[in-house]
């Protein structure tokens, strides 16, 4: 047997490159050991058999490895909620949560709201917003096939099979009607751009991440807003997150073509989204 407090001071020295050594040993121990990760114990004297021991100090090493604490888990929090991840989907981030916060704004007084999503990746924004609104139905596309199976997954999960249906596709392609949301946080890294270096993103599919239509960074953007028209009720909008920088331009491009539009920051301040809808309305 070894004691839960050994275990973590040695995961705290084997972990000198994380920014959090404390909260990594703590969140991957609670999760071999089926506690919470605030459980005080942890850092006291639970014990530990040897079987999980082993276990702890094979993913400490994956950490060390600069490997997420998300693909180690296995799963990451979003919106309050848990979510299954694997490395064919983006870790959803805290600053697409903004997203889903002016989403339910958007909807609010709408009933039943359609809303279909681009590029669901592990579905966690789309089923945030189906989960926060009760009668909301919709569709969510991806063109990664095993991005879509993790999406499958999410959806049994929070139960959402009835409302949510899941398509392999391009952009709007596999979609039908109108409806009063259109949401994506598409590829919008500059193919070459050294943020992909960062540790994390190591790890994570490149369709996910990198802009290939265009490869400025908002290919994908501009190709949502020439085509929403097509998919929009009247009172409907596109509801896109964007890299830090491209909101000015993109607003631009939507105001040329004919739209009106409005930007919000995330919660760090920088400029993140940008909701394009009818003029006028
Ligand atoms: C940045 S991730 C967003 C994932 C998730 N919605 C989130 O916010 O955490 C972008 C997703 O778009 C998908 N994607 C990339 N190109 C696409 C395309 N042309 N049509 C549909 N989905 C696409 C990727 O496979 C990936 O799952």
């Amino acid at each position: 047997m070894a004691s839960s407090l050994d275990l973590i001071q040695q995961a705290i020295r084997d972990l000198p490159e994380s920014d959090a050594p404390h909260l990594d040993a703590r969140w991957l121990l609670a999760a071999l050991l089926d506690v919470p990760h605030n459980d005080p114990s942890l850092r006291t004297d639970l014990e530990v058999t040897e079987d999980q021991a082993s276990a702890f100090c094979e993913q400490v090493r994956r950490r060390a490895n600069g490997e997420p604490l998300a693909h180690i888990l296995g799963e990451w929090e979003f919106y309050g909620r848990r979510f299954i991840v694997n490395p064919d989907v983006l870790i959803p981030r805290p600053d697409t949560e903004l997203l889903v916060d002016w989403g339910i704004e958007i909807l609010k007084g709408c009933q039943r709201p359609r809303v279909a999503e681009i590029g669901v990746g592990s579905l966690a924004v789309l089923a945030s917003l189906a989960l926060e609104i009760p009668d909301l139905e919709g569709d969510g596309v991806d063109i990664s096939a095993q991005a879509l199976a993790v999406s499958r997954q999410n959806c049994r999960l929070h139960a959402l099979e009835d409302r949510l249906q899941l398509h392999l596709g391009h952009h709007y392609e596999p979609l039908s009607g109108r409806y009063d949301l259109l949401i994506s946080n598409p590829p919008y890294i500059v193919p070459g751009d050294p943020e992909l270096e960062d540790a994390v993103e190591r790890f994570e599919p490149e369709m996910a991440l990198l802009d290939h239509l265009d490869g400025d960074g908002w290919g994908h953007h501009r190709a949502l807003i020439d085509a929403c028209g097509g998919y929009l009720s009247e009172s409907g909008g596109l509801l896109l997150e964007c890299g830090r920088g491209q909101t000015e331009e993109i607003e631009r491009y939507a105001l040329g073509k004919g739209w009106d539009s409005e930007v919000r920051a995330d919660l760090s301040g920088i400029l993140r989204a940008v909701y394009v809808y009818q003029r006028g309305k």
